[in-house]
């Protein structure tokens, strides 16, 4: 399973990276605006960056929202870096977008999945990654684990290359939970991966072995 980190900080992209477990990273709009990234140069200077502290796939997202508009700044992003993804709604146009860029040996990310039916769309114009929002889903009383299950099965049943990036992980279990139904990458905020460090017994064991250590050794 990769691990993706969901931010446009290059602090906490450093500090994953120095952890050894980084494959990657997601951005969005709302990610970047609230590093205070804004204006076309800075944005682009910014996934630069990014590309360069880690050594894997980046998401930029795509602002436009029709074809054309879709194209032009997709392929900017892609000339940026080869580890750019394009990222793309699920919208009419971005299916036609991302098919535009898979025929180009673009990769992409298709966003804002809320649905099995909108990750097969996207699958099917040639999507390297599928994002279902897992957190937003159950914001409002939905299953995001149930659809992430969903797509899992679908992509499997016909082999589709499409990966599933279970999006928007909240906490721990939702990361357990998408690595035990099979997801091939998850993206989340960097306290859920140091959250994976813990566990009280780990504390105590420790304190306990460093004590005797330290009796014998005195
Ligand atoms: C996906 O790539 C999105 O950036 C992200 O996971 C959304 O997460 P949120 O619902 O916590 O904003």
């Amino acid at each position: 399973m990769k691990f993706f980190l969901d931010t446009a900080n290059l602090k906490e992209i450093q500090e994953a990276v120095e952890l050894g477990v980084l494959d990657g990273v997601t951005t969005n709009p709302s990610l970047m605006a609230k590093e205070g990234i804004k204006g076309t140069d800075a944005v682009m200077s910014h996934y630069k960056q990014i590309c360069e502290i880690v050594d894997g796939d980046v998401s930029a997202e795509v602002i436009a929202t029709d074809f054309e508009g879709m194209i032009r700044e997709g392929e900017a992003l892609a000339e940026l870096h080869p580890n750019i993804v394009v990222k793309v709604p699920m919208i009419k146009e971005g299916v036609k977008a991302i098919r535009y860029f898979s025929d180009k040996g673009i990769k992409t990310n298709c966003t804002l999945i809320f649905s099995a039916g909108q990750a097969l769309l996207a699958a099917k114009a040639g999507a390297t990654y599928v994002s279902p929002f897992v957190g937003r889903l159950d914001d409002i009383g939905h299953d995001g684990l149930q659809l992430v299950q969903q797509i899992v099965d679908i992509f499997s049943n016909y082999g589709y290359p499409t990966q599933v990036l279970a999006a928007s992980v909240r906490h721990v279990p939702h990361l357990l939970q998408c690595a035990e139904l099979g997801a091939d990458v998850v993206t989340c905020p960097l306290s859920v991966i140091m959250g994976l460090l813990n566990h009280p017994l780990t504390d105590k064991g420790l304190a306990t072995f460093l004590a005797d250590h330290k009796k014998v050794n005195a």
